[in-house]
């Protein structure tokens, strides 16, 4: 039977880069993944040019019942961190907004890298591998993988979270958890678009593809100014992927559809410049035009010219335009969620380590446990800190 110092599961972000540091570290590392090449998430990461990491990473862009948890990884291996490594493969980069950076060329260098990383540190990755059953006895673990079984001193979970099962996402991580006696939280889909109830939905069809800037806000009081597009399932982009990991069923989120304008000041100033200008046509200076037509049919901008526009008016406009009350029908779930809430509680973890408190040599890294960044490479930053903090574990034993 095959003995390594470690198996990792997974060959996602956090997997790949643990089973090359370890590995270079002097390990014998196996690195295990069900699908027939490495990384596919990350090919399909910021539009196939993968935002890699943000300049702005801080603990406070990422969900977990214990805030604090993810402190000391992200403080161990830093965005320059990686950005080094980066630069090292001679991998171009750009930052797009926001702090954040993606490659000029393509994800695939990301994947390549991890793989070169991967080589030097004389990793044995095993692809198309299921694993059928783990045991733990005084001798270490015991994975039987495909009929074949191998024997490990430390077994490290990298399977990731729930979204996207089409790139070949499981369960897995969670059962393991459960079957070591760990706690998981309750999971949900994580930056994810927004669907709306039919009456709302149809009233909005004529949107579909237009983008806005906008604030939005969750009933916890979390804000987030990026822009809005309206889909014809309902609302996506940024702003909504992001808040979309602080809201919950039943609850609102409220909208301002013109961010960087104090809208009724400037209808007073438009009114006393220009008395005769439509209401449509000013507001058109501030909003998209398919968006006026659809409020107009709503019969939410009347028909008149800035004179005749009353304060009653004027107020309930600025109202529908900058807090805009919606109450999403629900998400569009893992089947395109960037991301899965919650997962293996981090209580159960050190936050040094990475390791089960009660199991020794047992591992849980990346996205399998409750912490989750925010849109804009913070996930990919906590599947490279929290890979760190472990294969650093794997190094000092
Ligand atoms: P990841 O999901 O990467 O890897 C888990 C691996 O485990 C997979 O290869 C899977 O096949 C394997 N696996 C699962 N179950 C298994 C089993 N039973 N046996 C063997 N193997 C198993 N983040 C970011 O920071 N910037 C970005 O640009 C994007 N963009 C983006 C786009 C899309 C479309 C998605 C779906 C997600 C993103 N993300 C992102 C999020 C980011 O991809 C995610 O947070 C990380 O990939 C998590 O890394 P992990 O290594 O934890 O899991």
């Amino acid at each position: 039977m095959e003995r390594f110092d470690a198996v990792v599961i997974g060959a996602g972000a956090a997997g790949m880069f643990c089973a090359a540091m370890a590995g270079q570290a002097g390990r014998r590392v196996l690195l295990v993944d069900n699908g027939k090449k490495p990384g596919r998430k990350i090919l399909m990461s910021g539009g196939g040019r993968c935002n890699f990491t943000n300049l702005y990473v801080e603990p406070a862009a990422y969900l977990s019942q214990n805030r604090h948890f993810c402190k000391s990884a992200l403080a161990r291996y830093t965005q320059w961190d990686f950005i080094d490594l980066v630069n090292k493969h001679g991998i171009a980069w750009h930052e797009k907004t926001l702090g954040q950076l993606f490659c000029d060329d393509s994800a695939q260098q990301i994947v390549d890298m991890l793989v070169a990383e991967c080589e030097k540190g004389g990793v044995t990755t095993r692809l198309r591998s299921e694993v059928l059953e783990v045991s733990h006895d005084e001798n270490g673990y015991n994975l039987v993988l495909n009929g074949d079984t191998v024997r490990a001193d430390n077994l490290v979970i990298a399977s990731g979270g729930l979204s996207m099962p089409g790139l070949g996402a499981t369960p897995f991580g969670y059962k393991i958890a459960e079957q070591f006696g760990l706690k998981v939280l309750p999971t949900r889909a994580g930056l994810v678009p927004f669907t709306l109830h039919k009456p709302l939905l149809e009233q909005l069809q004529t949107l579909s593809g237009v983008s806005v800037a906008s604030t939005i806000t969750a009933e916890d009081g979390t804000v987030f100014r990026e822009n809005l597009l309206f889909t014809h399932r309902g609302l996506s982009g940024p702003a909504v992927l992001q808040i979309s990991s602080y809201w919950r069923p039943g609850e609102y989120v409220t909208v301002n559809l013109v961010p960087d304008c104090d809208l009724e000041s400037f209808l007073d100033e438009q009114r006393a410049a220009h008395p005769n200008q439509s209401l449509k046509n000013t507001l058109a200076m501030q909003l998209p035009k398919r968006l006026i037509e659809c409020l107009q049919l709503l019969g939410q901008i009347p028909d008149v010219t800035l004179k005749q526009l009353n304060t009653r008016e004027q107020n309930a406009l600025v109202d529908t335009l900058t807090q805009w009350r919606v109450q999403p029908n629900g998400t569009e779930g893992y089947r395109t969620a960037e991301v899965t809430l919650g997962g293996v509680d981090t209580d159960e973890l050190s936050s040094r380590t990475m390791e089960a408190r009660n199991v020794p040599g047992l591992y849980f890294i990346g996205e399998v446990m409750d912490v989750t960044g925010w849109l804009g490479g913070y996930n990919f930053q906590w599947a490279w800190a929290s890979a760190w903090a472990c294969a650093q574990a794997l190094s000092e034993k």
